[in-house]
């Protein structure tokens, strides 16, 4: 069995249609943390000595949230500049984060074509991500393509439905081991390996 930690952050969760399916289906899974990065820290005030803790108590590592502004939701930010501290998570003595799994699950309004290569947003999401890519690659963890839900104005309740469904299968999937990490590197996003 594997350890699954989801940092969780949505700015207005009460607001949201997609992510907050997505969280719900993913509270049932045995193996899955989830910590709600707004709703622990309302303030940003970050509790360093806790989340490193975490990072270390699982063997996968998921940033989900919605795409804003082609990244993350601020304090995804303030987690990061905070928590990846340097001689703990790189630098000659910064071992801490070694070898573990790290991804990202992110919603977006816009469709995938918009995220073709030549679409309306002009570049990929692979080009988006590469902050998160080369972060992992300073730590020495394990990135791994992400979980995409497109277009989620248009979706219909019965389509995110299936989405939550696919992310409690992919979630399964990572805590019982059932995920062959080397064919999972060469996909665009996680969601291959779900096709229904
Ligand atoms: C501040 C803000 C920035 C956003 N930036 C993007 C963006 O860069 N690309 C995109 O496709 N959608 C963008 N969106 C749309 C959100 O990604 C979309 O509303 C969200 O994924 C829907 O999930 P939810 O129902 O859980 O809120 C943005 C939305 C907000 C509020």
């Amino acid at each position: 069995m594997s350890s699954v930690l989801i940092l969780f952050a949505h700015p207005a969760l009460e607001k949201s249609r997609t992510n907050r399916l997505l969280l719900e289906a993913c509270r049932s899974v045995e193996g899955v943390t989830v910590n709600d990065l707004y709703e622990e820290y309302p303030d940003f005030d970050i509790d360093v000595d806790r989340e490193q803790q975490l990072l270390l108590d699982h063997d996968y590592i998921l940033l989900h949230h919605p795409f804003y502004w082609y990244s993350s939701p601020a304090i995804v930010k303030q987690w990061e500049d905070l928590v990846l501290e340097h001689g703990w998570a790189y630098g000659r003595e910064g071992k801490a984060l070694v070898g573990k799994k790290i991804l990202n699950v992110l919603t977006t309004g816009g469709r995938h074509e918009a995220y073709e290569e030549g679409g309306y947003n002009r570049f990929t999401m692979q080009q988006f991500l590469a902050p998160f890519d080369q972060t992992a690659y300073l730590c020495k963890m394990i990135y791994l393509p992400p979980f995409v839900v497109h277009g989620t104005h248009r979706l219909s309740e019965p389509e995110m439905r299936r989405y939550a469904s696919q992310y409690k299968s992919l979630l399964t999937m990572l805590t019982t081991d059932q995920i062959d990490l080397e064919d999972a590197k060469t996909r665009r996003y996680l969601n291959e390996l779900l096709v229904d």
